[in-house]
């Protein structure tokens, strides 16, 4: 099992796009400074996407350019195609995570177009991420079962991470969008990609809609999967897919790292703050447990409560 883990931050990007009132830019800053400032090696700020399809993310140039780079943070934002790849080397992201379904429904739900078309137009995307010298990592949505279309062969997943391989990609996310994954079909999943594309790491993205999301990691940490993606506070959810939730907690999962001395870099209180930051600005209970719990060594006066006294 390793013992030391990435942790990338998305919420910034899968928390805030199904957040319905706009949250100011500025906002959006100065919650991810707090994140930089914790510690994350990796945040996944915004996209690039239309911003006719998700408004709230309408301005993630501005957000890249108001965050703390001075710390090397690594600025990771979501690209659907050659327009997105242009602004996103146009704003400097650090890199480009282009994403495709593995079910065919979800894909034209969520971008308009089949697989292939998806898979075809990443040449583009390469081309100028290339120029400018900016990595890219493929992100396999529906990769544990759709919601429209139910299973998800491993095979699909392979040949999608196969493609990401042969047009120069870095790494591959696999993407729990509707917390359809189970501790079976993560080791299944991981143990194809690593016999079939071994030249690319795996990262592994949760959400915990079935309340199982930790305990895939725990399945992923058997298979010696070192990146894990999450968001503070539990904030997540895909606006195209049916029934989706919240991703895993970076707090809650650092805190399991932690206590399991897996190293991640993150200092844990720091992080806890921002979470709660984001409850304050987000106007609603978030459902992070750590943040509210604290330490499991954070000690109660016995005066707080009642003694049950006969
Ligand atoms: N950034 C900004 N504008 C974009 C864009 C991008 N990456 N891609 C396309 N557009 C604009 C086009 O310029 C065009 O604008 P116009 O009508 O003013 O000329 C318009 O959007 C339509 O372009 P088209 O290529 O026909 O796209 P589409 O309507 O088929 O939508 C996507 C395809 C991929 C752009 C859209 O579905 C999308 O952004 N999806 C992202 C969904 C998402 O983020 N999901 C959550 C992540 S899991
Ligand atoms: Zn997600």
């Amino acid at each position: 099992m390793a013992r030391k883990v990435t942790v990338t931050e998305v919420g910034p990007r899968d928390g805030f796009q199904i957040e319905r009132d706009f949250i100011p830019t500025a906002t959006k800053i100065a919650l991810i400074n707090q994140l930089v400032d914790a510690g994350l090696p990796i945040i996944e700020f915004s996209s690039f996407v239309s911003p006719r399809a998700v408004p709230q993310l309408a301005d993630a140039a501005e957000v890249l350019a108001g965050i703390d780079r001075s710390r090397g943070t690594k600025l990771a934002a979501l690209v659907p195609n050659a327009k997105g790849a242009e602004r996103a080397a146009a704003a400097g992201v650090d890199e480009i995570r282009v994403f495709v379904s593995a079910s065919e429904t979800h894909n034209q739900k969520n971008v308009n177009r089949s697989i292939e078309e998806s898979l075809n137009g990443f040449e583009d995307v390469m081309r100028i991420a290339n120029d400018a010298g900016i990595p890219v990592e493929g992100a396999i949505a529906t990769a544990f079962g759709c919601p429209f279309e139910g299973e998800v062969p491993v095979e699909q997943v392979g040949y999608i991470a196969r493609r990401f391989r042969d047009l120069g990609m870095t790494g591959v996310g696999l993407g729990d969008t509707t917390g359809m994954a189970t501790p079976p079909l993560v080791a299944e999943r991981c143990r194809h990609l690593k016999e079939h594309v071994p030249e690319l790491p795996i990262a592994l993205h949760f959400h915990n809609t079935r309340g199982i999301g930790l305990v895939n990691v725990m399945a992923g940490l058997a298979e010696g999967i070192d990146i894990y993606e999450a968001s503070f506070a539990g904030l997540g959810g895909c606006p195209f897919a049916a029934g989706a939730t919240g991703n895993i907690c970076t707090e809650d999962l650092v805190y399991m790292l932690h206590e399991m001395g897996i190293e991640t870099g993150i200092d844990l209180d720091k992080l806890c703050a921002a979470a709660r930051q984001a409850e304050d600005v987000i106007g609603r209970s978030l459902p992070g447990q750590v943040m509210k719990a604290g330490p499991r060594l954070r000690l109660h006066d016995p005066e707080e409560v009642a003694t049950a006294a006969g």
